[in-house]
C-alpha cells in the first residue's frame, strides 16, 4: 500500500519513525507529512531518512498543490501521534497547515489515527466529542493505552506502540478484499426471557464470540449489523467501530424482530447468540412475592426460531452460519441441525473442550459445510477463531 504517516506535535511523535520504518519493512511505500510543531519532537533528517522520501511540512514550499496528490497517491493516511488539536481540527474542518489540509482532501474512510495525550486532555468532553464525530465519518482509530505518560502521570492517553498500529495496517490492508461491498449480520450474546420486573431466565453467553465476528468481519472491510443480547462488551474501542452498526435487544422475539428486518439487505449472517428456546408464557410488570406456598410452576412456550426463519427467508446468494454448541452426539446433531435449518455452515462448540465456549476467551470449534466440507481449529483466541470462520464461509 501507499501509505502517509502524518506526525503531530505531542511527545509519541519520536515513535513515528520507528511506525515508519516497520511499515517500510512491511513492503508499503511510505511518505511522510508533519506539523511543524511535530519537528520539536522529531526530526525531517529522520523521518526522510526512514521513509526514504522527501518530508510534507510546508503548504506552501513545493508551488503545487501537493496536498492533493498525495491524497491520490495514497491508500491510507495514518496519523499517529494524532494531538487534540489536529483532531478538534479535522472534526471542525480546519485546514490551516499541510496535513491538516491533506487530512480534509483525504476521504475519511481511508484515514486512521493513533490519539496521544496527557489523561486529562483525553478525558476532556471537546476531545471525546471530536472523537465521536470522527468515528462517525468513519476514521479508524487506535485507542490510547492506558499506561505512564511523559507528563509524569499515568492514566489513559499514551500512544499504542508502533508494532500495535503496523497490526491494525495491516488488517486495514485488506480493504480491497471483496467483503468492502458487502453487509452482515452477527448475532451475539444471550438472551433474556422476563418472568417479572426483576428476573429472567438467561444463560452465560458473554458475547464474546459474537463481537470477535463482527469485528473480523469489519477489518475485512464488510458493513456489519450487530444484533446482540445484554453484554458488558463495546465494540466502541475496536478500530473498525464505524463498519459495525449495534443493536441493543433483550429478549429472543426482539432479537428475531431485529434479525429478520435486516437479514434481507445482508451479502450473509452468522448467528452466534445463544437464544432461549422457551420463554414465561406470562410476565408480571411487578415483583412476583412468595405465595407461601413450597413449589412455583413457571409456565413456558416456544420462542421464534430465528436460524429456522432465516433459513426459510434465504436467498440463493445469501450465506447462513448458524451455531451449535452441543454435550453429546455432536457432529450428527450439528449436522442434522445444518440441514434442517437450510444453513450453508455450521460452527460446532463443544462443551467438552476445556478452554471453549461461553465466557472465556479462547474457543475452539468445527466449521461443517453444506457442500460436506469439515474445518477443525486448534484451541485458539476468540479473535483467531473469528477470522478463520469468516475465512472459510466467504471463500
Ligand atoms: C513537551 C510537550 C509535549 C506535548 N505533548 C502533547 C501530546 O502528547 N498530545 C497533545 O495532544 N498535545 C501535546 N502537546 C501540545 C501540542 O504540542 C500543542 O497542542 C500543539 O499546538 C499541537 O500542534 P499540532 O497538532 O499542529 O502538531 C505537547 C506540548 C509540549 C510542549
Amino acid at each position: 500500500m501507499n501509505i502517509v504517516v502524518g506526525i503531530t506535535g505531542g511527545i509519541a511523535a519520536y515513535k513515528a519513525p520507528e511506525l515508519v520504518r516497520l511499515l517500510v519493512k512491511a513492503g508499503h511505500s511510505v511518505r511522510c507529512a508533519a506539523t511543524e510543531h511535530a519537528l520539536q519532537f522529531t526530526t525531517r533528517a529522520t523521518l526522510e531518512t526512514v521513509s526514504a522520501n522527501p518530508l510534507y511540512c510546508d503548504l506552501f514550499a513545493s508551488g503545487r498543490t501537493e496536498h492533493i496528490s498525495l491524497k491520490d497517491w495514497a491508500d491510507l493516511l495514518v496519523v499517529a501521534p494524532a494531538t487534540a488539536n489536529i483532531i478538534g481540527k479535522v472534526a471542525g474542518g480546519i485546514a490551516d497547515d499541510a496535513l491538516s489540509t491533506l487530512l480534509l482532501a483525504m476521504p475519511p474512510q481511508h484515514v486512521l489515527m493513533a490519539p496521544a495525550m496527557n489523561s486529562q486532555m483525553w478525558a476532556h468532553p471537546a476531545v471525546q466529542r471530536n472523537i465521536e464525530t470522527l468515528r462517525s465519518w468513519g476514521i479508524a482509530m487506535v485507542s490510547p493505552a492506558d499506561g505512564e505518560l511523559a507528563c509524569g502521570t499515568t492514566g489513559p492517553g499514551r500512544m499504542s506502540e508502533p508494532e500495535e498500529i503496523a497490526a491494525c495496517i495491516a488488517s486495514l490492508s485488506t480493504f480491497h478484499s471483496p467483503l468492502s461491498t458487502q453487509r452482515w449480520l452477527v448475532t451475539a450474546g444471550p438472551t433474556y426471557e422476563r418472568i417479572d420486573s426483576v428476573r429472567f431466565i438467561g444463560n452465560y453467553s458473554s458475547g464474546k464470540m459474537g463481537f470477535a465476528l463482527a469485528e473480523a468481519l469489519a477489518e475485512q472491510g464488510a458493513e456489519v449489523e450487530l444484533v446482540t443480547g445484554p453484554t458488558s462488551l463495546s465494540t466502541l474501542r475496536s478500530p473498525f467501530s464505524a463498519h459495525i452498526h449495534e443493536t441493543r435487544v433483550e429478549s429472543a422475539r426482539e432479537m428475531y424482530a431485529a434479525a429478520t428486518k435486516v437479514f434481507p439487505h445482508c451479502h450473509g449472517a452468522i448467528l452466534s447468540a445463544a437464544v432461549a428456546d422457551y420463554r414465561p408464557a406470562e410476565t408480571a410488570d411487578h415483583k412476583l412475592k412468595k405465595n407461601g406456598s413450597e413449589g412455583m410452576h413457571l409456565e413456558l412456550v416456544q420462542n421464534p426460531d430465528i436460524l429456522a426463519t432465516l433459513g426459510g427467508m434465504k436467498q440463493e446468494e445469501q450465506t447462513l452460519v448458524g451455531f451449535a454448541l452441543e454435550t453429546d452426539h455432536e457432529l450428527e446433531n450439528a449436522q442434522g441441525k445444518l440441514e434442517r435449518k437450510n444453513l450453508d455452515y455450521i460452527v460446532l462448540n463443544s462443551l467438552r473442550d476445556k478452554g471453549a465456549g461461553f465466557g472465556v476467551d479462547t474457543n475452539k470449534v468445527t466449521i461443517l459445510g453444506r457442500d460436506g466440507s469439515r474445518k477443525e481449529s486448534p484451541l485458539l483466541s476468540k479473535r483467531e477463531v473469528a477470522r478463520m470462520i469468516i475465512e472459510a464461509v466467504t471463500l
